[in-house]
């Protein structure tokens, strides 16, 4: 049965900051939090660090070397000019301290080296080397040892395997949330609510991200009445290995010279771009997806490169062993959900359009990604605006008040039927709302998504199981993908309309290089 709890309640669980997630953007915001003297409480339904995407990224994160202008130049080029440049110019103009404060002095990641310097990496649509990186699995290096850190930090409690289900919200201000530690949802009250709950890989059939992204935040904060923005730009990376269980294939990669090649051995990408297969990651996705349309299969040849396959990306070499990949004869690749370059509206400091919530990370929209995001800026921007929210996010008390509990009444609905209507949504959002959409589709996907939200509401509103609201919240993501779509006729970045469905692949000749 529903309940009420009221401040009354035998002490409430109370914050001056909670963080949701435990990525890289909600381990800023809590470690800046923290340093402003803050009682930090962060919950993330992750048990291990793996569970959030900042763990599995390969490629590195982006910095700044001199000249901040350069990389805001890259950015804007690569979104074809669609970013907000005042957000671009918040990312430059921090990205070189942020780097040194937390992952150099606080974290001392130990990113790869050449000589006395750092050994900048390559990745496309970037005009310099400039991309700090450990092998191919930055993001491990970097969020092990920031959970590790956080969790000596006095101020800061982390509550792992814990799932915010909805916030709490009186008035047009946001006073926590609630959290699954109880059958009804179990209030926190806090200060002030940072929300760092990741993408919405789960949303799709096959993506780059960890289980579970399933789009918390966005959907939390969309029914709390927060704003959303560019739900549209959902992007693709072009090479995941064409795997049944699909993994990355970093950038870097192409960025140290390794080429693809359609069915017919084909090298194809100076077709379709000048800079070949380091053009912008929509412009490559797109010309892989069609390559594979008309010929059959797309590789990623890495013969090309200058040291061996295994010695120059020894994880990602032992990653095809482990999954029967014969890198060898070139990886086999295909494009897959990566990244949401939209989320949860917020300015320069991540504070949402709810009074005291803010959104840092891959559900935020801070606007540096427009319509297509560069490659390896994804880390920089959750670090960059979880030190900067979590900051600005000081200085607010708790206030509990009287909020309305959960309903659980009704017994657990079982766990095949959460898979069913998954099944359901990835089908349709896979097949009308991915790489290439048309406006029949768009409004063919909406209906679906509508009457499949009406089912999971119909049950939302007597039981609470994590799986449950995981799938009403990829149902909202999804219908503001569609949503959003339906309202943009501008082709462009990530939001890419095909003329008609009779629409042609582009033409391409038949000589292998
Ligand atoms: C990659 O390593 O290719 C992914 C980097 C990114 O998504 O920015």
């Amino acid at each position: 049965m529903s309940g009420e709890s009221t401040p009354d309640d035998a002490d409430p669980r109370t914050a001056d900051v909670l963080v949701v997630g435990s990525g890289i953007a909600g381990c800023a915001a809590a470690l800046s939090a923290a340093r402003e003297g803050e009682e930090v409480l962060l919950v993330t339904k992750a048990s291990e660090p793996d569970d959030a995407s900042s763990d599995w990224a390969q490629g590195g994160i982006a910095t700044t070397r001199g000249d901040p202008e350069s990389l805001k130049n890259d950015i804007m080029e690569a979104n074809a000019n669609t970013a907000d440049p005042e957000a671009v110019d918040v990312l430059v103009e921090n990205a070189a301290p942020a780097v040194r404060d937390v992952l150099l002095e606080t974290l001392d990641v130990d990113f790869d080296t050449l000589g006395a310097d750092y050994d900048f990496a390559q990745e496309a649509a970037h005009s310099e080397e400039r991309i700090l990186h450990v092998d191919a699995s930055t993001g491990q290096h970097i969020l092990r040892p920031f959970l590790a850190h956080l969790s000596e930090v006095d101020n800061v409690e982390i509550l792992e395997d814990t799932t915010a289900l909805e916030l709490i919200r009186h008035e047009g201000r946001v006073h926590g949330a609630l959290l699954d530690t109880e059958p009804d949802g179990e209030p926190v009250f806090a200060g002030t609510t940072v929300l760092a709950t990741g993408g919405i890989g789960d949303c799709f059939a096959q993506s780059t991200n960890p289980a579970g992204s399933t789009g918390d935040g966005i959907a939390m904060a969309f029914l709390a009445g927060a704003a959303v923005d560019d739900m549209e730009y959902v992007q693709f990376h072009p090479t995941a290995a064409a795997v049944e269980d699909p993994f990355l294939l970093s950038e870097a990669v192409r960025g140290e010279g390794a080429v693809l090649r359609n069915a017919d051995g084909r090298r194809f990408m100076p077709d379709y771009h000048d800079d070949a297969e380091l053009a912008p990651r929509d412009v490559v996705a797109r010309a892989v997806q069609d390559e594979i349309d008309t010929t059959g299969s797309v590789t990623l040849d890495v013969s090309p490169l200058d040291d061996p396959f295994d010695e120059a990306f020894p994880n990602l070499a032992s990653t095809c062993e482990d999954r029967g990949v014969d890198w060898q004869d070139g990886i086999p690749v295909a494009p897959c959900e990566h990244f949401l370059c939209g989320g949860i509206a917020v300015d320069g400091h991540g504070r949402a359009t709810l009074d005291r919530l803010y959104a840092v990370g891959e559900c935020a929209r801070t606007g540096v990604h427009g319509a297509n995001r560069l490659a390896s800026t994804s880390l920089l921007e959750g670090l960059v605006w979880g030190l900067r929210a979590g900051e600005d996010a000081a200085g607010f008390d708790a206030a509990p008040i009287e909020v309305q509990r959960l309903r659980n009444s009704d017994p657990a609905l079982p766990d095949r039927f959460a898979a069913e209507k998954f099944h359901r949504l990835r089908s349709i959002t896979t097949e009308e709302l991915g790489l290439r959409r048309t406006t029949d589709g768009i409004v063919t996907a909406s209906g679906v998504l509508r009457r499949l939200k009406g089912e999971v509401d119909a049950y939302t509103r007597t039981r609470t199981s994590r799986s449950l609201y995981e799938l009403r919240n990829a149902t909202v993501v999804a219908i503001l993908i569609a949503n959003a779509a339906a309202d943009n006729d501008e082709s462009v970045g990530c939001h890419y309309l095909a003329e008609s469905d009779a629409e042609q692949p582009a033409t391409v000749g038949t000589e292998p290089e």
